[in-house]
């Protein structure tokens, strides 16, 4: 480790601590820890994540960094702060947000996510900040909370992956504590390189709209790297996101979610299902051809011939006329 790496753990470890202290111990984090608890977190959640508020005016802040005597440098190479040209002042990036700390695998804080309470759009400011990458936080390897879940993950054999930090919270509140989140950017091998390694199972919970749906294919098309693994995805009803589904529906119905999960076959044969017209005999006819397409892709001899037995029975087929079709997508997969 660095003398530079080390400063910078120190800086956040300490602007870590700030924050939540300042959240729940000032008048003017009040109205952020009430956003908290109106969006059912406990306090208990609170303190585990180190939720923070970062005041309004910088100052506050740079003074107490100050008084650790790190130096305007050290404070703008941590990403945390920048220096305004009109006033000559650092400012901290994140003033007025609700603070989550980022934890390496140790443990150790290495950026902060900040979030705006207002649901304004028309500010130029996006919903989620993120701290920039430094020599201690690249953004496309870090897993939010792995470090908490690296051992309920072992211990399940399984991992959930969400998109979002608040669903990360809900769901290890609500005791789905093998839960881990990407940092709003999508999902790298490098992510997956990290959690096959600690479960068999990886169980891909994103958002049920149509960019959810979309990050569910892509995730996919990652996992054929890691053939002893298993994949799973989950389709959260109503365009719900996980967050959203345990509040509404509570934890039980949330674990029929999981056990419902579906295969990678299963979630394109879904995704066919709904893009034709079944009740229409032309369509319905594509559809089955695009279906055998689909089986043909199948690794496993097994699962391939199971599938094709359902695809019989379900439509009343030929059994050589579907295996001729089989035998001649196989051909063009060559
Ligand atoms: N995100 C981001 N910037 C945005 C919107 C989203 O970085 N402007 C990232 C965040 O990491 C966020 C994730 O994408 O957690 C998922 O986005 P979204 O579903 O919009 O947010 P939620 O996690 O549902 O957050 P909340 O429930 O607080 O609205
Ligand atoms: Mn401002
Ligand atoms: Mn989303
Ligand atoms: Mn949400
Ligand atoms: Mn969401």
């Amino acid at each position: 480790q660095s003398k530079g790496e080390q400063i910078l753990y120190s800086i956040h470890e300490k602007v870590s601590e700030f924050y939540h202290y300042y959240l729940n111990n000032t008048v003017n984090g009040e109205a952020a820890l009430q956003y908290l608890l109106k969006r059912n977190l406990t306090q208990q959640t609170i303190d585990d994540f180190a939720i923070g508020f970062a005041p309004d005016n910088s100052q506050i802040l740079w003074q107490f960094l100050k008084k650790e005597h790190f130096t305007d440098d050290e404070l703008i190479n941590s990403g945390i702060f920048y220096l305004s040209e009109n006033s000559q002042q650092l400012i901290d990036r994140f003033h007025g947000r609700l603070m989550f700390p980022l934890r390496n695998m140790q443990g150790k804080v290495v950026g902060f996510s900040g979030r705006l309470m207002s649901e304004d759009t028309s500010k130029r400011s996006p919903k989620y900040l993120n701290s920039p990458e430094t020599i201690i936080f690249q953004k496309n390897q870090l897993l939010f909370n792995l470090d908490r879940a690296r051992l309920p993950i072992r211990q399940s054999n399984q991992v959930l992956i969400c998109e979002g930090f608040m669903d990360v919270i809900a769901l290890t509140q609500a005791n789905f504590e093998n839960t881990v989140a990407t940092m709003g950017t999508s999902l790298t091998e490098s992510h997956l390189k990290q959690v096959t390694k600690l479960a068999k199972e990886v169980v891909f919970v994103f958002d049920g709209d149509d960019a959810g749906q979309k990050a569910i294919a892509r995730a996919f098309e990652l996992s054929v790297a890691f053939p002893n693994n298993t994949f799973k995805s989950l389709i959260i009803p109503q365009k719900m996101d996980p967050d959203e589904w345990i509040q509404q529906h509570g934890s039980e119905s949330f674990q029929k979610l999981i056990v419902q999960a579906l295969s990678p076959f299963e979630f394109q044969m879904n995704y066919l299902k709904k893009s034709y017209d079944l009740s229409n005999q032309q369509e319905l006819a594509w559809y089955i051809e695009a279906l055998i397409k689909l089986i043909a892709n199948i690794q496993s001899p097994i699962e391939q011939q199971l599938r094709l037995n359902n695809l019989i029975q379900e439509f009343n087929l030929s059994e050589s006329l579907v295996k001729e079709q089989l035998a001649q997508a196989n051909y063009i997969n060559k």
